[in-house]
């Protein structure tokens, strides 16, 4: 069921690549909504993760939400893969290609809901034709590549804009990159509701002492909530 509550999306690309599962348990049992996972190629961005049988991998670990961010191009070839292995959400960049409503026709055709990113520096007005072909669109509010990155505010008046074009569609949107309980109150006054954070959560925390997770949680949640309000 669709609803714009406010959802936290912890990015396991600031967790124990060690201990993947063990991570991914302990953010839920701290409350995690969903859980992000970055993908990318070394080639659309300039940093190298994983691909899908790392996802497999993990897919039985996850009981919410496999939210699979793809930050790599081409991207048509992988999909069924990343699918398979048991996405719910996939997100391909609008600037992976040329071809991106075809991209999308091929995520929903693959049985997953389809997601869209946009850089920083992409405009909203290309997806207009698209909205109808989308269940989330993500706004970075840094470029893609790493975690930690400081929160870029120009988005924050895209996000407003992207709201109001969206109007009664239920498509989600996502916000990645510097999220904090600092800056996450913006994007939700703005109107998103799906807040990604890697840094932000697992800052302080570990799968032995997982408690900071829950923390960090909740302090994002409770102020983009206050700021909905
Ligand atoms: C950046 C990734 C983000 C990243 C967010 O390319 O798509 O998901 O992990 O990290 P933080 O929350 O640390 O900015
Ligand atoms: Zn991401």
């Amino acid at each position: 069921m669709f609803d714009r509550s406010i959802k936290i999306a912890p990015s396991i690309l600031s967790a124990d690549f060690a201990n993947f599962g063990q991570e991914i348990l302990a953010v839920e049992a701290q409350g995690a909504d969903w859980i992000h996972v970055d993908v990318m190629d070394g080639h659309f961005v300039p940093n190298l993760t994983f691909g899908p049988p790392l996802c497999a991998a993990i897919r039985p670990h996850i009981a919410t939400v496999m939210d699979v961010h793809l930050m790599i191009s081409p991207v048509d070839a992988y999909i069924d893969a990343f699918a398979e292995a048991g996405s719910d959400i996939i997100t391909a960049h609008l600037e992976a290609g040329p071809h991106t409503h075809r991209t999308l026709q091929a995520i929903r055709g693959a049985g997953c809901k389809a997601g869209l990113a946009l850089n920083p520096g992409t405009g909203i007005e290309e997806i207009e034709y698209m909205l109808d072909m989308v269940d989330l669109i993500c706004v970075m509010s840094v470029n893609p590549g790493f975690g930690g990155q400081k929160f870029i505010h120009s988005q924050v008046e895209k996000v407003r804009k992207l709201r109001a074009m969206i109007g009664d569609r239920p498509i989600h949107i996502e916000i990645d990159g510097g999220m904090t309980p600092e800056t996450a109150p913006l994007m939700a006054a703005a109107g998103a509701d799906v807040l990604v954070a890697g840094s932000a959560v697992f800052k302080g925390g570990s799968v032995s002492d997982p408690a900071p997770y829950g923390e960090n949680i909740q302090a994002i949640r409770t102020a983009a909530e206050a700021a909905r309000a």
